[in-house]
């Protein structure tokens, strides 16, 4: 006889094992309910209540590119949790001396719960996820960065009480932190527009996919040329470094076609009063952003970074335990 199951057993069910190495397989339901989730761990954590939801359980974060906010989010937040967090940098393990990812996503896989790992191409996380038999979280590659995307959100929620209308300008290059956030304001209702220079805009099969998804939730999604019509009467300017790590070379390139794309408060003026600005950071002060902006009133990076925090303690309750409530 069939044994229906409870709302809990479904709820575990449906979360746990999951990977996010991008938002392709979630619904905007689905992250409401992470960020629903993320807002009451960040209350809790404020009213000093302890959320140990993975006690015993330790994340492998894998690093192959440099990180401040993804590694120490990332630590704290499995400490906070009540588990543990093992960094490894791939210089230090057998994966930066040529043992093969399919080996080393099976033994991780026999030691910790869930692996993070932040790294060049995407195609990395997804054998990474091929291979692994606990749950793997995209921590950035150079097409995606979710974990950005969804402490943004978290953000701009708290910022409007709200997501679906809010208008988003992103201007800049069209990168991991453009394409993350086409899918989530796709799915969640948040119009974007992401103005971008001349074959620096994002790639075609993200802002594709991205206009699907946001033909179901009602997000307006607009690429333009222009950083000024990207901005007008927008509720936030979001931009990011002209050159991510892996395209160091092309700094001085990048720094000419990028400079009319400066955010400052010249182009934030044509946004209109009341406009906020957002920046995943680091930030190059001068470059993508002038220092009175992002050091202004107006700036949300701050919390930002701290959302990554609340976030990714929600995503990894989610995908490691399949919880999504306190
Ligand atoms: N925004 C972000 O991912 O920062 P880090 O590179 O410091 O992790
Ligand atoms: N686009 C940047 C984001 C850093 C968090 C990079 O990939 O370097």
């Amino acid at each position: 006889m069939a044994v229906a199951m409870t709302a809990s057993e479904w709820q575990t069910a449906k979360w746990k094992g999951r990977h996010l190495l991008d938002f392709g397989g979630y619904t905007g339901s689905e992250i409401e309910t992470l960020l629903r989730f993320a807002a009451s761990l960040k209350a809790a954590r404020q009213a000093g209540q302890s959320t140990p939801l993975l006690a015993g359980k330790t994340l492998g974060m894998i690093f192959e590119k440099a990180s401040t906010r993804t590694r120490v989010s990332f630590e704290v937040g499995m400490f906070e949790l009540g588990g543990h967090a093992l960094f490894l940098g791939s210089s230090a393990t057998q994966l930066g001396r040529g043992e093969p990812l399919s080996d080393t996503a099976r033994v991780l896989s026999r030691y910790v719960s869930g692996i993070m790992m932040r790294t060049y191409g995407h195609d990395i996380v997804t054998e990474l996820a091929n291979w692994s038999t606990v749950p793997v979280i995209n921590g950035l590659t150079d097409l995606h960065h979710p974990c950005q995307a969804l402490a943004d959100l978290l953000t701009i929620q708290e910022q409007f009480g709200q997501l679906r209308g809010v208008t988003l300008a992103y201007v800049g290059d069209g990168n991991n932190i453009a394409h993350s956030l086409l899918q989530a304001c796709a799915l969640t209702g948040v119009n974007l527009r992401v103005a971008s220079p001349d074959g620096y805009g994002p790639d075609a099969a993200v802002v594709t996919r991205a206009r699907q998804w946001a033909n179901l939730s009602g997000a307006e999604i607009a690429i333009v040329r222009d950083p000024r019509e990207a901005v007008r009467s927008a509720d936030v300017v979001y931009t990011d470094v002209w050159a991510s790590m892996g395209q160091e070379e092309e700094t001085a390139v990048r720094q000419t076609a990028f400079a009319p794309y400066q955010v400052n408060q010249e182009l934030l003026a044509s946004a209109g009063i009341g406009v906020w600005f957002m920046h995943d950071l680091p930030a190059h002060r001068g470059e993508e952003v002038t220092a009175d902006v992002i050091d202004g009133k107006q700036s949300l990076v701050f919390d930002q970074a701290e959302n990554r925090l609340h976030a990714q303690k929600a995503l990894l309750a989610a995908l490691i335990a399949g919880v999504v409530t306190l």
